[in-house]
């Protein structure tokens, strides 16, 4: 396979199976790069029946020498970051070379507190269902100016003098309007100094890197966390997360121009399933809801929350594939429509009275749509051992071809199972 870069996109609100996806073209990838987001990231790996759940670092950390990067549009929780490595270590799977921009903002204590007061504040009704991680607050400090970068880490003078800053104002917000109380300097100070030790030796040039490997002709994988409709200007506003999700994330968060990118990969997975408020048009609250999240096994990977399940909605998976230029797409979660006489597919909206098949990114237009289905045959064979297409019953490849003929582009992996091995590759990787 010829080197390349590629960036990978979830097409749905978030869990579409990124992780194992990433993880399984992972043999042939050079490079795996976090972009945007941060900890509120649950990217889950399943390798012999061993469970990874990977929120900060990059899905591809179990492959042996491999380079693993934490962009510069990545926020990170230090202490989180840490963790991670560790559990690593302690299992023997830190087996990855790993390097961390140093313009990449940091995840401080305040601002998981002002995310957890504002999604109080907000109160029922307007609240977003934050996964509580700070992103929020931490992007908002970064476009004013006054967050703070790994680098400032690194230097304890200087995180004194900007911390002794930053908390004067923090302070006047937490107590004056959200009646918290207020943080004393060396309560935060101390444990960031000792962030900044650690982090040390995983500093580096990463838009040098990532430059270098691309001259190299190395195979560099853009692994985006969230998705498309979590996008915060192409997403369902305000019900977003607080970064470019989509693949033109990928080009600020990380430094690599735009012009180097060969394949967008969208992540669908073959059902819809949303975690936190906003509107959902498929969701379903009832036995086929239930059924889905049972069979899909879909509870938050970082907040445990059970997750808003329902059909396929096309309309919306049309949208990410057209708003990320997608060339192909990797289909998960195929298995878990097993046992189902019929699935059905949202094709278009009812809005007010008139069928659209336009999707409209204003969570208020969304709020009014309700799914015009087409129903399909389903299967009841197993196919979680499947190996290639052509050993899926009928139905299910005709459910395959469904998508592709409806979202407008080639299915080229398909997961029929969580494990690593139960995936089928159509000439993804
Ligand atoms: P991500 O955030 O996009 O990486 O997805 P998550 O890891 O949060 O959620 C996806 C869940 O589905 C995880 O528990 C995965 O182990 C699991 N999964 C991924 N692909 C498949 C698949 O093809 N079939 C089944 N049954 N489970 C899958
Ligand atoms: P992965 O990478 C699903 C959702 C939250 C909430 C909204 C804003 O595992 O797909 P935030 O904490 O980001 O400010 O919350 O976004 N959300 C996710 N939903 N998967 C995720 O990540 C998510 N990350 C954030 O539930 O609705
Ligand atoms: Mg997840």
């Amino acid at each position: 396979m010829k080197n390349r870069v590629d960036v990978l996109i979830g097409a749905q609100w978030g869990d579409e199976g990124k992780g194992k996806v990433v993880d399984v073209m992972g043999a042939n990838v050079d490079v795996f790069v976090r972009y945007q987001g941060g900890a509120n990231a649950g990217h889950t790996v399943i390798v012999g029946g061993e469970k990874i759940v990977f929120h900060l670092l990059p899905s591809g950390m179990l492959y042996p020498g491999k380079l693993c990067v934490i962009g510069n549009g990545v926020v990170v929780e230090p202490e989180q970051f840490l963790k991670e490595i560790e559990e690593l270590r302690e299992r023997g799977q830190d087996r990855a070379r790993l390097v961390i921009s140093p313009s990449a903002h940091v995840v401080m204590p305040y601002h998981k507190i002002l995310d957890k007061a504002q999604e109080a504040f907000r109160g029922k009704g307007h609240m977003i269902g934050t996964t509580g991680r700070g992103i929020g607050p931490c992007y908002v400090d970064k476009y004013a100016r006054s967050g703070l970068r790994v680098e400032d880490l690194l230097d304890g003078d200087r995180l004194r003098e900007k911390l002794t800053m930053i908390l004067e104002e923090k302070n006047r917000i937490l107590t004056k309007l959200y009646n918290e109380k207020p943080l004393a300097l060396d309560e935060i100070l101390a444990p960031a100094l000792e962030w900044g030790k650690a982090l040390v030796p995983y500093v580096g040039d990463t838009v040098e890197l990532l430059h270098e490997a691309i001259k190299d002709d190395k195979h560099v994988l853009l692994e985006g966390a969230q998705a498309t409709l979590l996008d915060i200007d192409h997403g369902t506003y305000p019900y977003v997360t607080s970064s470019s999700t989509s693949a033109a994330g990928g080009f600020t968060g990380t430094g690599v121009p735009v012009s180097r990118v060969d394949r967008v990969i969208a992540v669908v997975k073959a059902y819809a399933t949303r975690v936190g408020e906003g509107p959902m048009p498929t969701e379903d609250k009832g036995e086929i809801g239930e059924f889905l999240r049972k069979q899909g096994g879909e509870f938050g990977a970082t907040t445990g929350r059970p997750r808003r399940c329902g059909w396929l909605d096309m309309v919306a998976v049309r949208y990410s594939v057209r708003l990320n230029g997608s060339d192909v797409i990797a289909l998960t979660k195929l298995d878990v429509l097993t046992g189902l006489d019929e699935i059905k597919v949202c094709t278009a909206y009812d809005l007010n009275g008139a069928k659209t098949t336009h999707f409209n990114g204003s969570s208020y237009v969304l709020e009014e749509c309700r799914p015009i289905y087409e129903t399909l045959p389903g299967w009841s064979e197993d196919i979680s051992n499947c190996t290639t297409f052509e050993s899926l019953p009928e139905k299910a490849q005709n459910y395959v071809r469904y998508i592709e003929k409806h979202a407008g582009a080639p299915v080229k992996v398909i997961g029929v199972g969580a494990d690593r091995n139960q995936t089928i590759n159509r000439g993804l990787y």
